[in-house]
């Protein structure tokens, strides 16, 4: 039986898709109407708060409508059977849907929509409602400072330590429904690749990064992610 490999996936908008959230870079080059440097840069937010807090609480309040699909239920099928250790889950999503679908070992290097943190005690909470202006912060009890635990343009992403960690010790790494627009996360699959792993590209149709996969599976990932966990299952039972 060949050995568990260690397997890193990067997940990006487009495997959140086909559960009905809109991906960021539609073909109108805005998100959900808004320029992203409207609504999700620290300038914005200094800007005019009330637009931002406003576009957050109506992707967190959209949470509530939308499930994990097949590819979500498929991730997390794939790391009850080979183990958490095994298995290591990027996603630069804010929703909450790998969290439903189940997977353990996940890093959300972009935040989470479902977090609020307070600007002034830096604390961060569970949150699933709007954040208001009235809206204490839970540990300091100041009302006005709790901002979306988002992070935005020109702010550092989250867990990149044990990221890179995982990166350099993967056998294989899987990239899904990303655009590699976005920096670091664009450039993890060179990571992996300079570390020795095999490395795939699920999407829809080409992407920036492309050219940097060793192989490519295109299509819709509902689709297409259940097999291929299927395969890597069956290979190592
Ligand atoms: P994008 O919206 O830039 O790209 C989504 C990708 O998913 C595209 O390449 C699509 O072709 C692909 N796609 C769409 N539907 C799909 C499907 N059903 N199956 C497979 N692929 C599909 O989203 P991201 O790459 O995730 O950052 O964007 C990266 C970051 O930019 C986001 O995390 C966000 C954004 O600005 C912050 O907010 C900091």
């Amino acid at each position: 039986m060949a050995a568990k490999p260690r397997i890193v996936i990067l997940t990006g908008a487009g495997v959140s898709a086909e559960s009905g959230v809109p991906t960021f870079r539609g073909s109108d080059g805005l998100w959900e109407g808004h320029r992203i440097e409207d609504v999700a840069t620290p300038r914005a937010f200094e800007r005019n708060p009330a637009l931002v807090q406003t576009f957050y609480n109506q992707r967190r309040a959209a949470l509530k409508n939308v499930q994990p699909n097949a590819a979500h239920l498929a991730l997390a099928e794939l790391e009850k059977a080979l183990g958490e250790r095994h298995v290591t889950l990027i996603t630069q999503n804010v929703d909450d849907l790998h969290d439903r679908a189940g997977s353990q070992n996940l890093m959300h290097m972009h935040g989470e929509l479902l977090k609020a943190r307070c600007v002034v005690c830096e604390n961060v909470c569970h949150w699933d409602e709007d954040i208001q202006p009235t809206s204490p912060c839970p540990f300091c009890q100041r009302t006005g400072t709790l901002r979306p635990h988002i992070v935005w343009f020109g702010e550092m992403p989250l867990y990149m330590e044990e990221i890179e960690t995982a990166l350099y010790g993967a056998d294989l790494f899987v990239a899904i429904g990303t655009s590699g627009k976005v920096y670091p996360a664009a450039g993890f699959v060179r990571l992996a690749k300079a570390a020795g792993a095999h490395t795939i590209e699920f999407n829809l149709e080409r992407s920036d990064i492309s050219p940097e996969f060793k192989e490519h599976r295109i299509g819709p990932a509902g689709h297409l992610v259940p097999t291929w966990v299927e395969e890597v299952i069956q290979a190592h039972p």
